[in-house]
């Protein structure tokens, strides 16, 4: 690991942590994203809704690093060009991404789902020849409180329920003390009750991380939303309280229209 990544030194004098502006991305002349301009502050919980297609993943491919925008710029914090930096140094700087698919160790427990998380990102030297130190173990727990997964260190990750498996991989991302959390349809597949508890989990990592949720299910938005982006054919249609993308009339369209 580069030194100079050790401790993120985001410089969010501005109050803005992630600045995409202008960022267009064409795949064999289609424009997935096209011109699309987004902040997101500190601490935020933003949602990003809009039709399939729309770019939402693509968004999320270029913050990454997996995508290279054809122009426009990306930013974390005043002082990272995201588009000059690996997908590893991404990570490291402080950007952990969900994906849709939870990707669990399903043969280890949970407690060393976490253990190795953290471990996997100290380098492989580490998770062999090192044992947990108090702080570890400490964080280890915190963790595991904040997913509700408390009285199930030991089962064994493969039989936990989906609920269970996605809070266990929102659980391994913040054992990197992700500063910025990108979370791609967190609850597809999910019971209404596994639902409530994923958006009071989200909602919980917000104000300490900021989090920008994909999401389809709009009533699972509504529960969680504060600021809603809505993307369409690459750029912002529309960016406010829920209530008020819900009557912005070319969102109704967009919606309706499908
Ligand atoms: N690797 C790719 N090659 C070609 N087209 C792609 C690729 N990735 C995405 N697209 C296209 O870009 C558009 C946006 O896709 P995506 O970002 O996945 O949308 P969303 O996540 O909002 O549903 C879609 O029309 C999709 O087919
Ligand atoms: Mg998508």
């Amino acid at each position: 690991m580069k030194e100079e990544f050790e401790n993120y030194k985001v410089d969010v004098g501005h109050d803005v942590i992630l600045y995409l502006e202008g960022i267009t991305v064409s795949f064999d002349g289609f424009k997935a994203l096209n011109a699309l301009t987004l902040y997101v502050r500190p601490g935020e919980l933003r949602c990003i809704i809009g039709p399939n297609g729309a770019g939402k993943t693509t968004m999320m491919d270029v913050i990454t690093g997996k995508t290279r925008p054809d122009s426009g710029t990306a930013f974390f914090g005043q002082n990272y060009d995201l588009t000059g930096l690996s997908e590893t140094e991404i990570a490291q700087i402080g950007i952990g991404r969900k994906f849709q698919k939870p990707t669990v160790f399903q043969e280890h427990t949970v407690f060393e789902n976490l253990e190795l998380a953290m471990k996997t990102y100290k380098g492989v030297w580490h998770s062999l020849f090192t044992r947990l130190t108090e702080e570890q173990r400490t964080r280890i727990d915190e963790v595991l409180h904040i997913i509700g997964l408390e009285t199930r260190p030991y089962d064994i990750a493969g039989l936990l329920s989906h609920g269970q498996k996605q809070w266990l991989e929102i659980g391994m991302l913040l054992m990197q003390d992700p500063l910025l959390l990108l979370v791609d349809e967190p609850v597809a597949g999910m019971t209404p009750q596994e639902m409530e508890r994923t958006a009071d989990l989200l909602t919980s990592l917000a104000g300490k991380h900021s989090v920008v949720v994909v999401e389809h299910d709009m009533e699972f938005i509504r529960s969680i939303a504060k600021q809603v982006t809505v993307l369409h054919e690459g750029s912002v249609l529309a960016e406010g309280s829920m209530d008020e993308v819900q009557n912005n009339s070319e969102v109704m369209e967009v919606y309706l229209g499908h």
